[in-house]
């Protein structure tokens, strides 16, 4: 447990980082290549019904409420997220590294809610300061308030890239935020993005999600329209950007580029070590400005995020999830003060100005989660002990796939901890072709994906889609050993 008092105590200094090496990014790409490029390695066909009767036998609480669920509420779950093969897990009680589910079932935490909980769950520092404060005044009250201006103090301190901050309601309203508000600065129209990021759900960036060269196919119900200015070049690929880049100046201009500084998907397509500085060259060359999606890598990469970490100043940063420490309402737009002034609310404005705001935006209750959750992670430097903990995981699975040869890629930027198994995210989509022909193999591919990740939670690991482990704070060397032996139990199935 942590001690209350500690929040006050002065911050530690560190010169290590939350990644202590950039993957060797040639030589992992072509071991994700290899990877894809054989038949897929899922759990054996005997082993499976053992594995989905685990969940009918263990599981009893959350399949009653699962099926409950299905009856008003689509599919049976509201977050994207959320695990549900065979069936949705309920949980009841979250803790440091843990989850509990209301079958009593525990869990090791890899989820991390997606991202936000860098300090583990249920931090108790975080929720008697947040106690504190709805005693005092409740969650909202639509006026200004102290921990407001202390947040945005806190971010702007630590994020090169931000000398003012707008608090929004959540990353993919973050993003939209941006996107306008570099369209205003610019006066130009066209956004260029990396294929396979996932920058939210705003119709603009439903495009090139999750694997390259995409385009529109996941825009149901998106008109034309709404991605007539948005483009997506291949990660990496710097000469089809300038392309991009050249072609867009004879037709009105490129407002920004936008990209998730790690790659696409939090590092799932890693960018080369320097591309990011390109990038940014490439952007002063051509007068666009640079837009870092820091929703994953903001605090959880070190206070200052990706930028800090790669040495590149983007424009605008938009910043999410750790922002307010797993509390509601987490999201950002930061930037120069020049352009934030494009931002300027209140209803005596006249000036020209981007359009943003919302009803519970920057309510006390989010920001006093924020800033105090911002304030311990810096603390208790809790980016690079939560990198040595994925540093460890990632060595100790590395060491589980040779043992077993299997075809499995792990990598790992600090406490973000790529395990490729299937490798559905990493098929070739770079040519219509190629993406006509994979089409087929990435639906059974995914099935894979699922059937690990069940396989996974089975033996007492929660990860992101089966594919992904966020680790924390809280994630000790005894959690770490205890999820590989769990781990090792699951490739024992394959
Ligand atoms: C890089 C990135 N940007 C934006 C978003 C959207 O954030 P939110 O889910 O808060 O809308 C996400 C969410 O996972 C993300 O990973």
């Amino acid at each position: 447990m942590s001690n209350p008092a500690a929040i006050d105590a002065p911050a530690t200094t560190t010169s290590q980082t939350a990644i202590s090496s950039w993957p060797d990014t040639p030589s992992l790409y072509r071991r994700l290549s290899d990877l894809v490029a054989q038949p897929m390695r899922p759990i054996r066909a005997d082993a499976m019904p053992k594995i989905l009767r685990w969940f009918d036998d263990k599981c009893g609480g959350s399949k009653r409420l699962a099926e409950q669920a299905k009856a008003v509420i689509p599919g049976g779950i509201q977050h994207n997220l959320a695990f549900n093969h065979p069936f949705a897990l309920a949980i009841s009680h979250a803790e440091g590294a843990h989850l509990t589910d209301v079958d009593g079932n525990r869990y090791i935490d890899f989820l991390q809610a997606g991202g936000p909980t860098l300090l583990g769950s249920n931090h108790p520092v975080i929720r008697q300061k947040v106690h504190a404060l709805l005693d005092a005044c409740g969650p909202v009250t639509g006026l200004l308030h102290e921990y407001e201006v202390k947040l945005a103090e806190l971010v702007c301190k630590h994020m090169p890239g931000v000398d003012m901050l707008r608090l929004l309601g959540s990353g993919t309203e973050a993003v939209m935020g941006a996107v306008r508000l570099a369209r205003t600065y610019t006066k130009k129209k066209w956004i260029i993005k990396i294929g396979g990021a996932y920058h939210g759900w705003s119709d603009q960036l439903v495009y090139g999600m999750r694997l390259p060269n995409t385009g529109r196919m996941e825009a149901t119900g998106i008109p034309r329209g709404a991605t007539g200015h948005t483009q997506e070049c291949l990660p990496n690929d710097l000469e089809a950007l300038r392309r991009k880049l050249q072609i867009n100046r004879l037709r009105g201009g490129t407002a920004a580029v936008l990209l998730e500084p790690l790659g696409p998907e939090s590092g799932t397509r890693p960018v080369h070590k320097n591309y990011n500085e390109q990038v940014r060259k490439l952007c002063d060359e051509f007068d666009t400005l640079l837009i870092f999606d820091e929703v994953v890598t903001g605090f959880r990469i070190g206070m200052g995020g990706a930028q800090s970490y790669f040495g590149v100043t983007p424009d605008i940063t938009v910043l999410g999830k750790c922002l307010t420490g797993g509390y509601p309402m987490a999201g950002a737009i930061g930037g120069k003060r020049d352009i934030m002034m494009s931002l300027v609310g209140g209803i005596g404005t006249t000036s020209r100005r981007a359009f943003v705001g919302g009803t519970l935006t920057a309510n006390p209750l989010s920001c006093v989660a924020g800033y105090y959750a911002l304030q311990e992670a810096h603390r208790s430097n809790a980016a690079v002990v939560a990198g040595q903990a994925g540093d460890r995981l990632c060595r100790g699975l590395e060491e589980i796939i040779r043992r077993r040869r299997l075809p499995y890629v792990t990598y790992n930027m600090g406490s973000i901890v790529h395990l490729q198994t299937s490798g559905v995210l990493l098929l070739d989509t770079s040519s219509m072709w190629k993406l006509f022909k994979v089409r087929n193999e990435a639906k059974q591919r995914k099935h894979m994906m699922e059937e690990m990740g069940a396989a996974y939670t089975a033996h007492g690991l929660i990860t992101l889609a089966g594919s992904r482990v966020y680790t924390s704070l809280a994630d000790t060397d005894a959690v770490i050993d205890d999820a590989l032996n769990r781990f090792d139990d699951v490739f024992a199935l394959v």
